[in-house]
């Protein structure tokens, strides 16, 4: 029984920092790819396990015995990393799960934390769960290839949620330090471009009332923000008291307006954002 967090990145790691004071009583696998890994997460976990999820025998062991599989895994690498990266990482993952399910009759519930770039370029629209995926990029193509997969796992005795989040930030990926780089160029474009954010800790804390809250479907789990990305540029930038950026017009290395994200749903569920605002 209990909860195994595959891929203890970022935010898997932020997940299993807000369990601990379940423990024991609600008993935390965490898996790694990596050995290197261990120590630094070997007291957040009950039981930690090397696994690749593409490997059946590992995702095997991983998952059997658990109530509850919960998917936070993304491509390693810092690197921009390609549609066959994701392909792997994702698709071949729930590939492999789906193969296993016959084996895994006590799974009652899978969590996969996936992405509102589905969502494609909407124009500065607003979008919610019911607005059509955009296809169109290869990236795309492959995470809705992953939803599906995920969603067809659903049935009458196994609920699955699929969280689709905006870019993470908090702690160690602040946005000052993100974007202070910036500080004093040239950027092409008007900068008008909408971006959508959520901080770690709600993302974690929405996965977590996911869980415990047995929600089912698609739920976008965004602050109450959406944001041009010149103005999140200009007010960190004066926040650290650097010189501005300068919008030179022209063509924008990322073309149209982005997209304003709903929250409604993620808030009708009854989860309370701790960051509804950029800090
Ligand atoms: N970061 C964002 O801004 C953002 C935005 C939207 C959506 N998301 C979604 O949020 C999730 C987590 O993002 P994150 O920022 O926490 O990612 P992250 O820090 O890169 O962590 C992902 C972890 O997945 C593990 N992993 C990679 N390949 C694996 C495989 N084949 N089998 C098992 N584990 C594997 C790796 O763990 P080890 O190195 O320990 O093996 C890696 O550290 C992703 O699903 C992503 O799609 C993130």
């Amino acid at each position: 029984m209990g909860l195994t967090i595959i891929g203890c990145g970022y935010l898997g790691e932020a997940v299993a920092r807000q369990l601990q004071p379940r423990r024991p009583a609600l008993p935390l696998t965490l898996t790694t790819t990596v050995t290197e890994r261990h120590a630094e997460l070997t007291d957040l976990a009950d039981q930690l396990m090397l696994c690749d999820a593409t490997d059946p025998a590992q995702l095997l062991a991983a998952l059997q015995h658990k109530r509850t599989a919960v998917f936070c895994l993304a491509p390693r690498g810092n690197r921009q990393v390609n549609a066959d990266g994701y392909r792997v990482t994702f698709v071949d993952s729930f590939r492999c799960l789906r193969s296993l399910l016959p084996d895994l009759p006590h799974l009652h519930q899978i969590i996969y934390t996936g992405s509102c770039s589905v969502y494609g370029d909407a124009d500065g629209d607003w979008v919610d769960e019911s607005t059509a995926p955009a296809t169109g990029t290869e990236h795309g193509a492959v995470l809705l290839e992953s939803e599906r997969l995920i969603t067809e796992m659903g049935d009458s005795k196994r609920q699955v949620c699929i969280l689709r989040l905006a870019a993470l930030y908090g702690p160690g990926r602040e946005l000052d330090d993100r974007l202070k780089g910036l500080a004093g160029k040239e950027r092409t474009g008007d900068g008008s471009f909408f971006s959508n954010w959520v901080h770690v800790h709600d993302a974690a804390g929405a996965l977590i009332a996911a869980m415990d809250g047995a929600w089912s479907g698609v739920v976008n789990v965004v602050n109450d923000e959406p944001i041009r990305m010149r103005d999140l540029v200009d007010r960190s930038l004066k926040r650290q008291q650097l010189d501005a950026v300068h919008w030179s017009g022209g063509p924008a290395p990322v073309s149209g307006n982005g997209r304003r994200i709903c929250n409604d749903r993620l808030k009708a569920l009854g989860y309370r954002l701790q960051h509804p605002m950029l800090d």
